[in-house]
């Protein structure tokens, strides 16, 4: 625990050196306050406009962050954000204002510093002694307990977008390595606030780090900034937000100079079935689908099942199952306890569903899975066999904008105003149908996330010499599949700590 040397001043944060002297600035009138606005968020043209309106008003506004700053003055920003841009310069708190925009306004108004009120202060001041503590984690995500409370948003926010830009590019090397970067820092106990303490720390690069660092130095990182401000990145995710629409088409669209919606209604391109429901009914499912929207999808899916094949089983997996409280979908894993009842199910549900009303789209692949016949191989990006169906629901809504929660107070419900007029609304919904004996493998690999699946089939391969998918584990070194009936014996089966699905949010 070595306390951090303080340094005198800091260039970080601020911008292009302007000049305290121009031609404009009158005599300091407030000897004993030294402001320094911050520009993240504000932005540099409107922390340029203030800076010369208090120089004018006779206020010393510092270009640089400094020891001498006695107040911060931030626009938008939160109290945390603040704290972590505060503690990468080093700088105690002690003696520190952290005020929101407003107290200096309302000081430029009036000519003079107000009295700082509540409502101006963006968090109490705590005298913090920084301290760098090296964190420290195992190398598989499949190893680490990943809950959904994130202690670096910045960060992961950050790479997630960087990881994303390269997915749709088709560079999954580079997004893999954006993934588990980001998927260290979420599994972290703290906020990072000095690069000192990731040395040691697993699955940083050299590129990832160098984003980290300009985020820690600068509250944001210019790549990110330019990469989410591309046109082509803007056209790659409102194309792939397109049900049906993969990152391939959506980049020969904009090739060929197609960069919005109306543009790509206008070019007469023939869409599959699937892309023609997926514009149908674009801003629908790009709305989150909320908790209570997936109990109620269950509520009538579980009702489904029930009276079509009595006894079958249906769990909710995905992000639902890790406690997510919105998801892009809703996800559901479907078994019969003797093996063999539940062929035939699929098609038997989806004509129940159907006949009411309740189904929009649908697309139905057979299970095309055969043990004998696959063998162990891993399938490529854990693409599994199961029969399933990819489909979107018509969910009747309450026309009402605010509903009553069970404790009985009105709160706010995720519904814009076309949905709360035609009283209903789409969601994307996968079905998946496992027989009894694979149902194990179905529900791990069904529940995510994503590269907590991808951790898991990488220890087993690296680590174990095991072969796992959604459908079995096979054993290289043994020559034979290991069954299991329930996820615990799979983690023990790879000689894994067992992890519950709401800290496998890697
Ligand atoms: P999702 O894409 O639905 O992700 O896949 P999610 O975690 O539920 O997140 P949101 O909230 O919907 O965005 C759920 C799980 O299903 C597996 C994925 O690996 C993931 O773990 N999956 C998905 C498959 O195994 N095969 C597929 O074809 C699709
Ligand atoms: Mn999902």
């Amino acid at each position: 625990m070595v306390p951090l040397k303080r340094r005198k001043v800091s260039l970080s944060g601020t911008l292009n050196a302007g000049t305290h002297s121009s031609g404009l600035t009158e005599p300091t009138k407030f000897p004993h306050i030294v402001l320094f606005l911050l520009e993240r968020k504000m932005g540099a043209s409107r922390r340029a406009f203030l800076s010369q309106l208090g120089r004018r008003k006779g206020f010393q506004v510092q270009e640089l962050f400094s020891e001498n700053v006695t107040h911060v003055i931030c626009e938008n920003n939160s109290g945390e954000e603040v704290r972590m841009w505060l503690e990468s310069q080093r700088r105690r708190q002690a003696k520190l204002h952290l005020l929101d925009v407003s107290w200096y306004t309302e000081s430029m108004r009036d000519g003079f510093p107000v009295e700082i009120l509540d409502r101006h202060k963006l968090q109490d001041l705590v005298v913090n002694d920084l301290e760098v503590i090296p964190f420290s984690l195992p190398s598989y995500a499949c190893q680490r307990r990943t809950t959904l409370e994130n202690h670096n948003t910045l960060l992961t926010d950050a790479l997630s977008l960087l990881a994303e830009n390269a997915e749709l590019s088709n560079e999954d090397g580079r997004g893999v390595a954006f993934r588990r970067a980001a998927a260290v820092l979420k599994a972290l106990p703290s906020a990072v606030t000095d690069l000192s303490q990731l040395t040691g720390l697993p699955c940083l690069g050299e590129h990832s780090l160098r984003v980290i660092k300009d985020i820690l130095k600068n509250g944001a990182s210019s790549e990110v900034q330019s990469t989410k401000e591309s046109e082509r990145f803007k056209a790659l995710k409102v194309f792939t937000g397109i049900f049906g629409v993969g990152s391939k088409t959506a980049d020969r669209w904009i090739r060929e100079g197609i960069h919005n919606l109306q543009q790509l209604r206008d070019s007469g391109h023939t869409l599959n079935r699937a892309q023609q429901a997926g514009l149908e009914h674009y801003d629908d499912i790009n709305q989150p689908v909320s908790m209570a929207e997936a109990d109620a999808i269950r509520e009538t899916v579980g009702g489904a099942v029930a009276s079509v094949l009595p006894g079958a089983q249906i769990v909710l997996t995905g992000g639902f199952r890790r406690g997510k409280l919105t998801g892009h979908d809703v996800d559901f894993l479907i078994t019969h306890p003797e093996e063999g009842c539940e062929v035939g199910l699929m098609p038997k549900l989806v004509s129940w569903l159907d006949s009411r009303g309740l189904i929009l789209y649908q697309k139905t692949t057979r299970n095309s899975y055969l043990e004998s016949k696959d063998g162990p191989g891993r399938p490529p990006a854990n693409i599994d066999r199961f029969e399933r169906c990819l489909a979107i629901f018509k969910l009747e809504v309450q026309s009402e904008k605010h509903v009553k929660s069970q404790s009985g107070e009105l709160c706010q419900h995720l519904q814009t105003e076309a949905v709360a007029e035609r009283r209903w609304r789409a969601v994307r919904v996968d079905l998946v149908v496992s027989p009894v004996s694979q149902f194990a493998f179905a529900l791990l690999g069904w529940t995510g996330s994503k590269l907590f699946e991808r951790e898991l089939r990488r220890w087993a391969g690296h680590e174990r010499s095991m072969s796992l998918s959604s459908h079995a584990l096979y054993d290289n070194k043994q020559g034979r599949y290991i069954r299991a009936f329930s996820e615990e014996e799979i983690f023990a089966h790879l000689g894994l700590e067992y992890i519950p699905p709401s800290e496998r949010n890697a």
